[in-house]
């Protein structure tokens, strides 16, 4: 069997999704990629100091002063350092560069607090409410060049109670981010690790 999909996590702040992806594979360390690199765009991103604790490497600089181009491409460069096939943004508060999002198309995942393509950009639980939504959820799908649009892997939707404020719904959909990034991401591995050529086949 070819080797695990080598995963970065991106993060920008408490790293909860990057946590649970880093505990369903602890579990199972036949899953099928491995998390080789956490990184980020805020160096005091509480998610650094839980992912080193774990023993992932991470890298970090600030955006301030960079344009998108610069910093993706200081990113692009510590990911191919980390030889990354795979990324899986987790609360990733920057938009990527079309160049960068182009290059790496088909292997950049996310995770949306809404079940897309209801409520896209930010405040979704407050949205969600507002519009009188039965359900809440979240939603894994790939990254394209607008913004939370690319095609949905995977969706788990989250009852609306009548006594919900958006925290309160915030709670219960993290949890259920948390059950479904990591199941989304290994399924996503999987295929490319399968349609990955053998060593010695020409690329
Ligand atoms: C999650 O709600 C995720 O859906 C959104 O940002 C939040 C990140 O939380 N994209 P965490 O940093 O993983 O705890």
């Amino acid at each position: 069997m070819a080797e695990q999909v080598r995963v970065a996590v991106l993060i920008s702040g408490r790293g909860s999704n990057m946590l649970a992806l880093s505990e369903y594979k602890r579990r199972d360390p036949d899953r099928n990629y491995e998390i080789v690199l956490v990184a980020s765009n805020v160096p005091a991103a509480r998610g650094l100091v839980v992912a080193k604790r774990l023993g992932i490497r991470t890298w970090s600089k600030p955006h301030q002063g960079l344009s998108r181009e610069a910093f993706d491409a200081a990113l692009d460069a510590v990911l191919l350092e980390h030889k990354v096939e795979l990324i899986a943004l987790a609360g990733y508060m920057r938009l990527l560069s079309p160049a960068f999002v182009d290059k790496w198309e088909g292997r950049i995942l996310n995770i949306h607090p809404s079940l897309l393509p209801l409520h896209k950009g930010l405040d979704t639980h407050q949205r969600a409410i507002m519009a009188g939504d039965a359900h809440g959820g979240c939603s894994v799908h790939l990254v394209t060049a607008e913004l939370d649009s690319g095609p949905v892997l995977a969706q788990a939707q989250v009852r609306i109670l009548p006594r919900d404020d958006p925290a309160s719904l915030a709670a219960r959909v993290l949890e259920a981010e948390h059950r479904l990034y990591p199941a989304a991401l290994d399924a996503y591995a999987a295929t490319l690790r399968e349609n990955r050529p053998s060593v010695g086949s020409s690329r």
